[in-house]
């Protein structure tokens, strides 16, 4: 059940930047832009019960649906982040966990 894609890892420093117009368009960028407020830089504020990053253990998908749809005081993303930027930014939290 565990379909930990490990290999994605490498992918985020790989991305190239774009020019989308001043939306920042990278998965750390949008990250800081929209997360950082409650998770931190380095996925451990917890602000509001948010979850540390650095800890856990859910899968892509487990990330992209909680992004999309939200849960808790977390809000959801689905409307403000297309499905391409939800995925840069579910690859950049990826890179947060200590491993
Ligand atoms: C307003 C504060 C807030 C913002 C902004 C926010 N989160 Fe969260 N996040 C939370 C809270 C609170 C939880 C815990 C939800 C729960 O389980 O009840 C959480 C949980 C998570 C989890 C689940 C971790 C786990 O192991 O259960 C992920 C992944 C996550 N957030 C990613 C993001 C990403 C990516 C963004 C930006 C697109 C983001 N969050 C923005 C508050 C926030």
């Amino acid at each position: 059940m565990a379909i930990v894609l490990l290999s994605m890892f490498g992918m985020l420093t790989a991305a190239a930047p774009t020019a989308t117009g001043n939306a920042p368009s990278t998965g750390k960028g949008l990250y800081l832009a929209n997360c950082n407020r409650c998770h931190g830089e380095d996925g451990n504020k917890r602000r509001w019960g948010a979850k540390d990053l650095r800890v856990s253990q859910l899968t892509d998908d487990a990330i992209l649906h909680q992004i999309a749809t939200g849960k808790g005081i977390m809000p959801a993303f689905e409307r403000k982040l297309d499905p391409e930027q939800r995925a840069l930014v579910m690859r950049y939290v990826k890179t947060l966990r200590v491993r």
